[in-house]
């Protein structure tokens, strides 16, 4: 189809919604194409291939929407159809106030493509396959977050990947590098800073907490109610003092919960806020982001600790309605059906709550993962939004398929051949189902892939 009206292209539409067209072979029409359709009423409208039914050596038979448009289309059978020019397309993204910068159309380099930041009030889902560029990208859209929204982020970071979040690179424009400066970035690591990462047991939920001591209300009913009686006001200077406070008791449960505590280790841990801030003190202050460096502990426990401790906090204040984004990169690590200890499970149930309840509360996820199957259905299943990048595996898209009903299957599979960088954007925040080539990092990466040593 040249810009041009091509003489075989004909487009008939049923039910004005809904369009079917035929087109030369020549033209390379693919699902995900926008092209401009005069229904023969005198109307242009903008329409959206979505599937290529038949493709013969000579003709292409594809199917797709009528956009939402200015004028309502009527039904109509012969009208016809030329592919968009750019500015339509970026007419159309920007009347849909998609005006959070992220890239660019992979097949038209000139036409950017943003992402509408009012839709962010849904759960996201960004996945692809290692190496497909999937932090980065992530990074792209946070940072255009923090400086135009005022949507306070907490970034689960499990490989240090956006500890320099608030660094600009060099290149930055000053004015852009001075609103970054602007923002509160709070980046939390373990060590002895005012900024460190730290868990408050005490205030955790009783299942959290029971879950963390491996405890079992039933089974262990004489540990867990010791456990209960522990007042929230205790003050203990270091965690050891527990102990001490527990063997004083007369009841043998206390005394029971005193080992429990010393035999998981719990006393060595370095999390432990005591008196001082816990992460969810400072996520409470709602800086623009805090970024909880979980690649700073030292065992997955620790980092299972620190996130359910952050998660069970929000979910206790969810009555407060504050909107918050929970970013959570490499979410199979958190989120897996397959987590095997409680405290993994705690962690996992605690974000299957919020993924099912927590939107109408402002807590909205955006979950980051290589692989689909690892993160728990009932949690993927809640996701409007989704992030596709380079996918290979055939089982992986077909699930992919399942659970995003509303992207089309053919622009799923286009993501088995896409480049480190591009994603097919899908749901409510993008006006259509998009292929894009991200845009260019503002601030440094953190964790980036370690260079193989050269003479
Ligand atoms: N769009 C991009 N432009 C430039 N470099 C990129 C881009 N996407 C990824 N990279 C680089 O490729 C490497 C892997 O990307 P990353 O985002 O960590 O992949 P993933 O999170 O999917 O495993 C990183 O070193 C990153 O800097
Ligand atoms: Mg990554």
């Amino acid at each position: 189809m040249s810009a041009e009206a091509d003489p075989t292209t004909v487009v008939s539409s049923t039910d004005g919604r809904s369009f079917r067209l035929r087109a030369s072979a020549d033209d390379g029409l693919r699902a995900g194409d926008f092209v401009t359709i005069a229904d023969g009423h005198g109307d242009e409208h903008l329409g959206f291939v979505e599937s290529l039914e038949e493709v013969t050596e000579t003709t292409t038979w594809a199917a797709g929407s009528i956009l939402p448009g200015p004028t309502t289309p009527r039904p109509f059978r012969s009208g016809s159809a030329r592919r968009s020019e750019r500015g339509v397309v970026a007419d159309f993204f920007a009347a849909a106030g998609a005006d959070l910068p992220v890239g660019f159309l992979a097949d038209s380099p000139d036409v950017g493509v943003g992402l509408i930041p009012k839709r962010l009030n849904r759960h996201t889902f960004w996945c692809g396959q290692s190496g497909s560029g999937k932090t980065y990208a992530l990074g792209v859209a946070l940072e255009q977050i923090l400086l135009r929204t005022r949507l306070p982020m907490v970034i689960f970071d499990p490989n240090s990947d956006f500890v320099r979040l608030g660094e600009t690179l060099p290149q930055v424009e000053p004015s852009v590098a001075a609103e970054f400066g602007e923002r509160e970035i709070r980046v939390l690591r373990q060590g002895d800073g005012p900024d460190s990462l730290r868990a408050r047991m005490r205030t955790m939920s009783r299942s959290a907490r029971g879950a963390l001591l491996r405890l079992d209300p039933i089974i262990h009913r004489a540990e867990f109610n010791a456990m209960l009686q522990l007042h929230p006001d205790l003050h203990l200077n270091e965690p050891r003092e527990l102990a001490e406070h527990l063997l004083a008791s007369d009841e043998p449960g206390a005394r029971a919960l005193a080992e429990r505590v010393e035999n998981l280790g719990l006393f060595d841990w370095h999390i432990w806020a005591l008196d001082r801030p816990a992460a969810s003190d400072i996520v409470a202050e709602r800086p623009a982001a805090t970024v909880l460096d979980l690649g700073s502990c030292s065992n997955s426990e620790e980092q299972l600790t620190v996130a359910l401790s952050v998660l069970n906090d929000l979910w206790a204040r969810r009555e407060e309605r504050r909107p918050v984004l929970l970013v959570i990169d490499e979410a199979h690590n958190l989120c897996s059906p397959d987590l095997e200890s409680l405290l993994g499970r705690a962690v996992r149930d605690q974000v299957v709550q919020i993924a099912a309840e927590g939107r109408k509360f402002g807590l909205w996820l955006l979950l980051s993962t290589q692989r689909p199957s690892k993160v728990h259905r009932g949690i993927v299943s809640q996701c409007d939004n989704l992030t596709l990048m380079r996918m290979n595996s055939p089982h992986d898209l077909a699930d992919l398929g399942d659970l995003f009903g509303f992207v089309p299957r053919q622009m799923l599979a286009q993501s088995s051949r896409f480049r480190q960088g591009e994603a097919l954007l899908a749901g409510g925040f993008v006006p259509a189902p998009t292929i894009t080539k991200v845009g260019a990092r503002l601030t440094v990466e953190g964790g980036i892939d370690v260079k193989v040593p050269m003479p």
